[in-house]
Parts: structure tokens; sequence; C-alpha cells
């Protein structure tokens, strides 16, 4: 693996899922892989599970971490190609990146989306420019539109639920549900897009979509999903449940809808195959989720998150391993 931007850049999920398994019953038989090696985490935006989980993965691994808050701590960047550089930003990613690539060995970056304009966004162009001009792999560490370590960690954790049920279950029998869930603030669709666009690349379960008129993702991540706008359909005998928000897509960052009776609660719950809930968090509680569900052994919330290190030190693997 030379990048680890999206879906595309892994030849087998269930490969990777079962190296990051292998990190979860032992951290450190690694432990040399990355001795003299160094990645830098670079956070134009706020981070708690991503940073940490990434920065243990890599010492598991014997790497030096730098992390880099470069949105607070760093010079403004430039992203756009022949900027006339008048305005607030002072340094050009074409200067910044290989510098970077100079410091490091591997360059992680998390960058959130403006949005404000879906094309810009959808570009994906702040994390393509560090593709382009560091000179080394680059990891997303959550880009514009996608949260790829995430989805890894949901795929992994899915799989361990899989393989730990006491009735031993196929995946392909397996049903799992996105559904949207209110918020009081636009958020990004990252997490919704690559939760599905991996899932559909996974190709193990039924998988089915469910939100709010207004709240369509794009088509690129969800096709093979089935999409419904019936939550109570959709979560029937539904195996995990998957719970996030996001703001539109087609009328781009907007809050159309924030109806509460969108937010998962036991009663709906009792309608799935006694589902176990996921959310990749920081979650609002009692908005998105209900403390009923966050606090009942159906949540899979504070595994998920620990699963966040193994699926990031299986990535950084492939990526030293070439
Ligand atoms: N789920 C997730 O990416 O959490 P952080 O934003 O805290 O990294």
């Amino acid at each position: 693996m030379r990048h680890f931007i999206s879906v595309h850049d892994v030849t087998n999920i269930d490969a990777l899922v079962s190296k990051a398994l292998s990190y979860k019953g032992d951290p450190l038989k690694d432990k040399k892989l990355g001795a003299n090696k160094r990645i830098g985490c670079l956070f134009l935006n706020p981070s708690m599970r991503t940073r940490l989980s990434t920065q243990i993965a890599a010492q598991n691994l014997g790497m030096d971490v730098i992390v880099f808050n470069v949105g607070s701590e760093g010079w403004a960047l430039e992203f756009e190609e022949e900027a006339i550089m008048s305005g607030n930003t002072v340094e050009h990613v074409k200067d910044a990146a290989p510098i970077m690539g100079k410091y490091f060995d591997i360059l992680a970056i998390r960058t959130f989306p403006s949005l404000k304009n879906r094309e810009d966004d959808y570009s994906e162009l702040f994390i393509k420019q560090f593709v382009k001009y560091a000179g080394i792999p680059v990891v997303s560490l959550e880009s514009a539109t996608l949260h790829p370590l995430q989805s890894l960690t949901d795929v992994m954790t899915i799989t361990e639920e899989i393989q730990k049920s006491k009735v031993k279950r196929q995946a392909s029998k397996v049903k799992i549900v996105l559904t949207w869930a209110p918020h009081v603030k636009p958020l990004p669709q990252c997490v919704a897009n690559s939760f599905a666009q991996w899932i559909n690349a996974w190709k193990q379960t039924e998988f089915v979509i469910t939100h709010p008129e207004d709240y369509e993702l794009s088509k690129e991540f969800t096709d093979g999903a089935t999409i419904t706008r019936d939550q109570d359909e959709a979560l029937r005998n539904a195996d995990f449940v998957y719970v996030k928000n996001w703001s539109t897509y087609n009328d781009y960052g907007k809050i159309y809808c924030n109806d509460p009776e969108w937010m998962l609660t036991k009663d709906k719950l009792s309608i799935t195959n006694n589902a176990k809930v996921m959310h990749c968090l920081p979650v609002r509680r009692n908005v998105e989720l209900s403390d009923e569900i966050l606090d009942s052994p159906s949540s899979l919330v504070t595994e998920e998150a620990g699963n966040r290190v193994w699926a990031a030190q299986a990535v950084l693997t492939e990526i030293l391993n070439g």
C-alpha cells in the first residue's frame, strides 16, 4: 500500500481486518517494523480518537511520532494552484509538503470540508495536494468527504462481533443499517460516505441506508445499498445499526430536518434483531443517540473507538511494508 485515502487503496478488506484483529491480540508483535521511521500527524481540525489512536499505533510499531496542529499552530496554508497569495494564506502547500516529505517517512492528515461549496469539498483538493507534493505515503485521518480509518475500524468491529456471536452467523445473513440522526449543527458527510463505501466494497452483508427527505448522499458511495425513508422498515431485523448525522448533500451543507423522531431509542431497537449500535463519536447524547442506548449493552461505541488503534496499526504496517 502506498497511500491510505479511501477503500480503493485496499486490495483485500478481510485481510486488512484480520491484521487489525491480530494486533488487538498482540499489539507489540511488530515493534521493530517502524524502527528509525517517523510519522508526522498534521491536524487542520480537532480530533481526540484519531489523534491518540494513530500515535499509539505508530508507537506500537516502534515509530517516532510528531503531531502538528497546523490549523491552530502553523502558518495558514494555500492549496489552490497559481494562487495570488495576497489574502490570509501564508505558505503554499507546494512549498510546505515537500519539506514534510524530508522530515517524515509517512504523513497523516486531517482536514475537514468547508461545507460551503460542494464541488470544492468533493474535489478533495487539500489531501490531493499533499499526495502530489509530499513525495511520501499519505494517510487520511479524515478528509473532506471520507474517513477511511474510521470505516476500517467499523468493518473490523462488525467482523469481531460476528465472530464473537454465540449463534454463528454467515456475514451474508447479517443486516447492517446506516441511519441518519438529528444534530444541532451541519456536519460533514464523511463518516456516512465512507461507511457506505466500505460496506458496499466489502460485499458481505445486506446493507440498508435510511434518512429523511433531502438527506440523500452521493450515489458514488451509496450505490449497492437499499435506501429508504422509512426508518422502522430499515431497522426491522437489523443486526447492526450505525447511527450518524450528516448535513444535506444536494442543497449542500444545510440542516433541513432536526426531527427528534429520528433519534434511535430502545423502543425502536426492539424491532431489530437485538442489534448492536455503533457511532464514530463524538456523539451528542439525547440528540443523536439516547442515554438508554449509549449506556446499555447494545452499544459498541467504546469498543469501536478502542479498535481505532488496531485499524491504524494495520494500515501503517501495510505502508511500512511498501
Ligand atoms: N471518530 C473520530 O474520528 O473521532 P475524533 O474526531 O475524536 O478523532
